[in-house]
């Protein structure tokens, strides 16, 4: 499964299903924000039934809007009825650093079998801790981590030496990508996805030259 749309765009995630690139989807709040969606958690859930829908059995990520742990453990148990490939997006901690979640994380996965992808991470250390806790998707940031001076190549290829050294079930998805090179160079590195948005996963089709030698081909084929 390696490659994820990284949007809410539901055009955008139909055309490239129609071309049988995208093994899932990846959405946060800014993403869906960005996407025009208006209306509280009503608008939330039409849009994400709708992309369930599209890419089914694909998963789809949705992420949490409260920060409070009882009203986090309600929430996520009514996005997982949402429908069956729906994955609970769940921060690493709390805005000011605060350590619910984890606790949080941890009950979803244990007591109530939904799956959860930890988001906002920034270091393999933070991805290991999640995955030790139960998740079933572990978020690395990827151009955030670049952008604060660090090299998330490393962050990701420590991580997946650890999950693999300790049998641990988290897939490691890599987002927050800035430039088409970032897909196969993450992937390369160890990454089991990396979730990409519409216009850079256009980017890594569209070849100024391919498109020279595609028009050639056809001028050429009006002159037999
Ligand atoms: C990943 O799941 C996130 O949705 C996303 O890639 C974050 O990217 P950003 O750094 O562009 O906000």
């Amino acid at each position: 499964m390696p490659i994820f749309l990284d949007t809410g765009d539901t055009q955008e995630i139909a055309r490239f299903m129609r071309m049988g690139l995208v093994r899932g989807v990846t959405t946060n709040p800014t993403i869906l924000a960005k996407s025009g969606i208006k209306g509280g958690i009503a608008a939330i859930k039409k849009r994400a039934i709708e992309i369930a829908g599209l890419v089914c059995p694909y998963p789809v990520s949705v992420e949490l809007i409260h920060n409070d742990p009882s009203q986090m453990i309600d929430q996520a148990r009514e996005f997982s009825q949402w429908g069956t490939n729906i994955n609970v997006k769940v921060p690493i901690h709390g805005p000011h650093g605060e350590l619910d979640n984890l606790e949080v994380i941890h009950t979803l996965e244990a007591k109530y079998g939904i799956p959860i992808n930890v988001t906002a991470m920034m270091s393999a250390q933070q991805g290991f801790l999640a995955a030790l806790a139960g998740a079933t998707f572990v978020s690395l940031f990827g151009g955030r981590i670049n952008n604060m001076g660090y090299n998330c190549t490393d962050e990701i290829q420590k991580l997946r030496r650890l999950l693999n050294e300790h049998e641990l079930k988290a897939r490691i998805i890599v987002g927050s990508t800035r430039e088409i090179l970032n897909v196969i160079e993450w992937l390369s590195a160890g990454a089991h996805i990396v979730t990409v948005t519409p216009a850079l996963l256009e980017g890594m089709l569209v070849h100024p030259y391919s498109k020279e030698t595609v028009q050639m081909f056809l001028k050429d084929a009006e002159s037999i």
